[in-house]
């Protein structure tokens, strides 16, 4: 039987860096572990831009959808903010989520005892924080239409953008997070701002309804999604899942890595539907951007995207164990000191540069044997 198929898309900025170490990990894996992947490489966003003209190309958009699960770094930078709306890096990365269907964004906010002290709250609030936020990702005021610039009646613009979610679009991603509830702490909290939005109410309603019909054993909580910031940050050991839309996701997940110490610490998994092959479509990238203004100093964490892969371990390869061999790794790794620059804090550590950190995890990884 053929490998399975790793489509690695780099990116732009840091995005290649901290890929270049996922490369690694997933080397060990097939020297020691015997478990080979298939694996082939293409652009997305500025760097295909550079090359095509276009974020995105038709041929990489069907290599995404043929693979069994995509890989990416981060799009974007200063150097493309003057291109055309259409062209722009992150509309590469838009298309791959609508085209691919990855209606829910698996956003793990996981608190390593090593970097308990480092966090921006204290220690008791965020030590042993386990949290997952499930974002809705191809829907709400990213893609709903009408959107645009438009002259308005006064000789000045009108920018739009419209917020729209229908019954399926809610309750498969409503789904999506009661289903993972029920293998974690079995609690969710649905966020929205139904007191403003009506969108907002067909979302309460709609959630409530697959929790009555569907998952009336797990434990549902509604917030209205600023109050869900404050509580966040306040307490954020309240939550277990969190299930919100595609803006107050993009915004509460921000917020939720820096309770694990770093933007770098973040990984995600965007997931589909089943295909016939019994894995969802799925692609995994850290939550962080392209970080501009470190790229190229090996200065960036290669964390993020490395739990990324071990994401998708778990959830496109069935290898669970050897997901949390990667996040032991990771946890040996930080508990011994090691530190990139966003990790460096008054209690010091030992400096790693981006390499250096992929070195240290694989290290870990053969003491794992
Ligand atoms: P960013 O996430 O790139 O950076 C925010 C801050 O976090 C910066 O100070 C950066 O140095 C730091 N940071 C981020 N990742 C880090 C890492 N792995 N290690 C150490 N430090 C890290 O967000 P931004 O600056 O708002 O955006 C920069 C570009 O990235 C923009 O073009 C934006 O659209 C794009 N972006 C892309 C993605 C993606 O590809 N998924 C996500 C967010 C932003
Ligand atoms: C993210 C990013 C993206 C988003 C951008 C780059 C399109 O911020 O993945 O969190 O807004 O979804
Ligand atoms: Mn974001």
């Amino acid at each position: 039987m053929a490998n399975p198929s790793i489509l690695i898309l780099a990116g732009d900025g840091i995005g290649p860096e901290v890929m270049a170490e996922v490369k690694k990990i997933i080397g060990w894996f097939g020297d020691k572990r015997g478990i080979a992947f298939d694996v082939t490489e293409d652009l997305v966003g500025g760097s295909a831009y550079d090359v095509h003209g276009t974020p995105l190309t038709d041929e990489t958009m069907a290599k995404a959808q043929a693979a069994d699960a995509v890989l990416l770094g981060a799009v974007g930078g200063p150097k493309y903010d003057v291109l055309d709306f259409s062209v722009k890096p992150e509309r590469g990365l838009l298309r791959l989520r609508k085209e691919m269907d990855l209606f829910s964004n698996l956003r793990p906010a996981q608190c390593f005892d090593a970097l308990a002290d480092f966090s921006s709250l204290k220690k008791e609030v965020v030590a042993g924080l386990d949290i997952m936020i499930v974002r809705e990702l191809t829907s709400g005021v990213y893609f709903g239409e009408p959107r645009g610039i438009f002259p308005d009646n006064e000789g000045g613009r009108v920018g739009v953008n419209t917020q729209r979610y229908t019954t399926d679009e809610i309750r498969r991603v409503a789904r999506s997070a009661f289903e993972l509830a029920r293998r974690r702490g079995n609690k969710v909290c649905s966020m929205e701002k139904a007191n403003v939005m009506e969108s907002g109410i067909l979302w309460r309603e709609e959630v409530q309804w697959v929790h009555d019909n569907e998952y009336p054993d797990v434990e549902l909580s509604h917030m209205y999604a600023d109050a869900g910031a404050m509580q966040l940050v306040r307490w954020p050991k309240q939550f277990d899942v969190i299930v919100t839309d595609n803006l107050f996701g993009d915004l509460l997940s921000d917020c939720a890595a820096m309770l694990t110490g770093s933007l770098g610490m973040l990984p995600s998994a965007s997931l589909g539907a089943p295909t016939e092959s019994g894995r969802p479509k799925a692609l995994y990238e850290p939550v962080h951007g392209s970080a501009p203004d470190i790229a190229g100093q090996g200065k960036a964490n290669p964390i993020a995207c490395i739990l990324s892969f071990a994401m998708a371990l778990r959830y496109s390869f069935d290898l669970g164990e050897e997901a949390s061999r990667v996040e032991r790794a990771v946890e040996a790794v930080l508990a011994d000191g090691a530190r990139t620059a966003d990790l460096m804090g008054p209690e010091g550590g030992v400096p790693v540069s981006t390499a250096g950190m992929g070195d240290l995890i694989v290290q870990a990884l053969d003491a794992s044997l």
